[in-house]
């Protein structure tokens, strides 16, 4: 073939080409070791030496011209390659696939979000106050001076003589009182901390702190709120009840009972056959706390009350044993979406 044959018959073949295969082997034919065009220019040297240089720069024109051809056929391939994979490859949308395991809040967190959402709702602002407290705040301000036998009432963690692991939530109602003046109405809820261990009491737990301080609030105003608590959180058809109780820093001071919600009060295994649960305690707040944070105990009242997170997840859940809220074992927690 002369140059000019070969030409056409390259041109002809890059035209047809149709993988990237063909082309490699296209491309060796042609400019491989034993390739045409190479053939060609090793055949130069037996020319006579005036043919040479026109000879040489045709050939190298042919050689440029269809290399500059494999080159444009290569990228066209190489798009056509991907379309082709892209099209191949359908993605159904709307097929089947497992359902994936959806989280959700901790018990006891669903009952705090719960119990948070009523206090709010009812213009209580959420307080946050500190897990590792002073003698003053956990004792002393709410009326437990040193020696004093309340003190027995909560085995505390200390970490030095003066600094400790709050063992209630009611610290937040000093510090809050402190910080602001009445008009005030707060929950404090948290983590709180006592040396004491079983079934039913577990050395870190939860309580919900709440204060109500203002001119004129009276013991019906705590029922009243408390009332309205057990509502909403056993249901509408929940009455509650007051017993004389003790703590230093209500004065009365109450335990609060509701009507079991499972029973009705007629006696049952959540509320041990007497058709009662104890909630929580509660008391109109003490003189002395009042005038020990600067509020005038003549010219303001205030309640207070503190609520076992754990203990309202227990009975709403009916779960038997605390630990197993701490265990974090998903089949437990999955229970309770
Ligand atoms: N702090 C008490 C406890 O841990 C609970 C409590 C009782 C809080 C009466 C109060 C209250 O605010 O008025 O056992």
């Amino acid at each position: 073939m002369n140059l000019s044959e070969i030409r056409i018959d390259s041109l002809k073949k890059i035209e047809e080409l149709n993988s990237e295969r063909d082309l490699a082997a296209l491309k060796t034919y042609l400019f491989g070791k034993t390739g045409v065009l190479t053939g060609l220019m090793k055949g130069l040297k037996d020319l006579p030496p005036e043919q040479k240089p026109q000879a040489g720069k045709e050939i190298n024109d042919l050689r440029v011209e269809l290399m500059g051809l494999c080159e444009q056929k290569e990228k066209e391939l190489h798009r056509m390659a991907i379309e082709q994979s892209i099209n191949s490859q359908v993605i159904d949308l709307t097929i089947d696939r497992p359902d994936h395991a959806i989280g959700h809040a901790h018990p006891i967190n669903q009952v705090r979000r719960r119990l948070t959402e009523y206090f709010v709702g009812n213009g209580y602002i959420v307080y946050d106050s500190p897990e590792i407290e002073t003698d003053y705040y956990n004792f002393q301000a709410l009326n437990v001076p040193p020696d004093h036998p309340a003190r027995d009432m909560q085995d505390t963690f200390f970490i030095t003589d003066n600094i400790l692991l709050r063992t209630q939530t009611s610290s937040g109602q000093i510090r809050l009182m402190e910080k602001y003046k009445p008009p005030l109405k707060m929950i404090c809820p948290g983590r709180v901390f006592r040396n004491d261990d079983d079934s039913t009491h577990s050395p870190v737990f939860h309580q919900m702190e709440g204060l109500v301080i203002d001119k004129n609030v009276t013991l019906c105003d705590l029922k009243g709120a408390l009332e309205g608590f057990a509502k909403f959180i056993f249901g509408e058809e929940t009455r509650i009840r007051f017993r004389p109780s003790y703590f230093p820093f209500t004065e009365p001071s109450v335990e609060v009972d509701v009507s079991c919600f499972n029973c009705h009060g007629s006696g049952c295994r959540v509320c041990k056959n007497t058709g009662w649960i104890e909630i929580l305690g509660a008391g109109m707040v003490n003189r002395r706390v009042l005038s020990g944070c600067g509020i005038d105990p003549d010219e303001y009242h205030g309640f207070a009350f503190g609520v076992g997170l754990d203990r309202i997840t227990m009975i709403l859940c009916a779960i038997n044993d605390i630990k197993l809220m701490w265990e974090n074992d998903v089949r437990f927690l999955h229970m309770f979406k």
